[in-house]
């Protein structure tokens, strides 16, 4: 079935559905470019967290980029009228596939006929939470780094997504502040996330060899690429238990993969050593 493009952008709220971690930042990037933005979220405080973030953060955003306007933030506990009339919902929900499959239902049968709807999913493709939608044609992944300092945007299709909306959305995501890329085609890890990946595994298994420390790993990736941080200060900040998750992920489909990286992790993730969460990852924190 063919997609009918949404119109008058200008005066359509966006809206994500979840307002955790990513879901937070996404809304942020899409109110530095002037629109409304609702927030649903199952729980009360992270609805209100979520909109004071945006609140507390968009003046500099918006200050830092040339052609940008303040849009707002507004907190919705009904699924429905948080999605009727957006002209783009983005699904930022935990990474479990049975409830973005119910989700996918629930905002299928919700928004209006024209509504692109999106997921931030970082290791499952589209493709894969569209059994209970009718017009998959409007579904598509969307995925953001961690904005607002990482930008890039991964587009990815479902495998049924009308093709006019990738010319659409690369058009018009630059205006909210971030850069689209297409995916030719499905990739667990899109485009960045697979080579950051590589990355990691490579910096690990140095470790895992014993050839090096993490200290020195990140000190030389540091002064060669003028990173602001290496590999394992990165590792910690996002969580070791989700980056063994995610490197396990990737090993579920490539058994070549070596084991070194995931022993080593294990070992942190066994002795409680997660990373900024914790307190202690590969380096200490002040908790
Ligand atoms: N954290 C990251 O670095 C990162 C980066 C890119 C993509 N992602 C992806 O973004 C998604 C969200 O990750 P996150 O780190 O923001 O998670 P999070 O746990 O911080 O936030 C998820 C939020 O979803 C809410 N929620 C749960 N079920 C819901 C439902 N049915 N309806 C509405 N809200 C619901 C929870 O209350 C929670 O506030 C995941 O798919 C993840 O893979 C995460």
């Amino acid at each position: 079935m063919t997609f009918q493009l949404p119109q008058n952008l200008q005066t359509r709220p966006v809206t994500v559905i979840g307002g955790g971690t990513l879901g937070r930042r996404i809304a942020l990037m899409f109110a530095s470019g002037g629109s409304k933005v609702r927030v649903y979220d199952l729980s009360a405080d992270v609805r209100e967290a979520a909109v004071s973030y945006v609140e507390q953060t968009l003046p500099s955003v918006v200050a830092d980029r040339e052609g940008a306007a303040a849009g707002c933030a507004q907190a919705f506990d009904d699924l429905d009228a948080a999605v009727g009339g957006a002209w783009l919902v983005i699904e930022a929900i935990p990474e479990r596939l049975d409830l973005k499959t119910t989700l996918f239902g629930q905002l299928d049968a919700a928004a209006d006929d024209d509504t692109i709807i999106a997921s931030n999913s970082s290791s499952y493709a589209s493709r894969l939470m569209i059994d209970k939608v009718n017009h998959p044609e409007r579904v598509l992944n969307m995925h953001f780094y961690m904005p607002p300092h990482q930008n890039a945007v991964d587009l990815m299709s479902d495998g049924k997504t009308d093709p006019t909306i990738f010319d659409f959305l690369r058009d018009e995501l630059p205006r909210y502040g971030v850069h689209p890329f297409v995916a030719h085609k499905e990739s667990t890890g899109f485009i960045f996330n697979r080579i950051w990946a590589a990355i990691k595994r490579e910096s690990l298994a140095v470790v895992a060899d014993g050839v090096s420390t993490p200290e020195d790993v990140d000190r030389m990736f540091v002064v060669n690429t003028g990173a602001p941080a290496g590999p394992f200060r990165m590792m910690d900040q996002v969580g070791l238990d989700v980056v063994l998750d995610i490197e396990n992920h990737y090993a579920e489909e490539n058994p070549d993969l070596p084991e070194g990286p995931r022993r080593l992790l294990h070992e942190y993730v066994d002795a409680g050593r997660l990373g900024v969460k914790t307190g202690r990852g590969f380096y200490p924190y002040d908790q």
